[in-house]
Formats: structure tokens, C-alpha cells, sequence
């Protein structure tokens, strides 16, 4: 990663290279607890514009991830009751805690145009990057 950049870029540095070098990967962004509220903000992110830069916990896929500490794999995002449509083009998501401390402080959201295309190896690896966020987010 670049030396001498803000947080922020190096946030939207991630996901540049994790929309570029993985197919499957189509909309990446990073939410995060926004202040003493119950809300999730947008931060960095790459892919379409959206209009959610504010989630209410337990709401949507990132708000039951704000309120879970869990991963969430949704294979069909069609077939979730609690879901918040950014594009219709998406057919998958997948949404990965990011802990300071052992504190749910914020997640990756990833949204894929391809059906069903989430493994555990997506999991393992984007865990991984989360804890490298986490280093970043205590380094700033
Ligand atoms: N689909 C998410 C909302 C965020 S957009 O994917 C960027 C959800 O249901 O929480």
C-alpha cells in the first residue's frame, strides 16, 4: 500500500484492488458505526454511486451484520426479507464484521452480479483483509 495517504485512501485503495483482481467482485465498500448512533455510515467504496449512506442497525444485510458480529454470506439476495436493494443488477452479497478491540466497529460489504458465487475461502480471505483494516484503523 501507498506510504503517506489518508485512512480513507488507503480504504478506497482496498477496494479498488479487491473490485479489480476478483471477478466476482463487483460493488466493494466499507460501512462503519457512525459516531454514539445506531446507524452504520458509508465510507470508501468502488462500483455504483448508492443511496444508502446511512443504515439503521438491523437493517438491511449491514444492519443485521452491525447487530450480529457475523459474517453473512447471501447467496440470492432475492430470497432475504431483510434486504436493502442498491442495484438491481446484484444478485449476491457478502458482509464481513471488522472488530477493534474485539468491537464490531464497522464491516466490508461486497456485492457480486454473479448468483451464488460466495465460498468459504471468500470468508477466510476477506476476514484476513478485515484484520489488516483493523491494523490501519488503530495505526491512524
Ligand atoms: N445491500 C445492503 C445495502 C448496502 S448496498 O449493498 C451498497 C444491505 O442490504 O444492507
Amino acid at each position: 500500500l501507498q506510504q503517506n495517504t489518508t485512512l480513507d485512501d488507503k480504504l478506497l485503495e482496498i477496494c479498488t484492488l479487491l473490485e479489480a483482481n476478483i471477478s466476482h467482485y463487483d460493488w466493494v465498500g466499507f460501512y462503519f458505526k457512525n459516531g454514539d448512533k445506531n446507524e452504520l455510515k458509508l465510507g470508501p467504496y468502488v462500483g455504483e454511486p448508492t443511496d444508502h449512506e446511512i443504515i439503521p442497525f438491523g437493517k438491511g444485510i449491514c444492519g443485521q451484520v452491525a447487530v450480529s458480529n457475523e459474517n453473512f454470506v447471501v447467496p440470492d439476495v432475492a430470497a432475504q426479507d431483510n434486504y436493502i436493494a442498491c442495484s438491481i443488477t446484484v444478485k449476491a452479497e457478502i458482509v464481513i464484521p471488522i472488530f477493534v478491540n474485539g468491537e464490531n466497529i464497522g464491516q466490508i460489504d461486497i456485492d457480486s452480479s454473479t448468483a451464488d458465487p460466495f465460498t468459504e475461502a471468500d470468508e477466510r480471505f476477506l476476514e484476513f483483509v478485515c484484520s489488516k483494516v483493523s491494523e490501519l484503523l488503530q495505526a491512524s
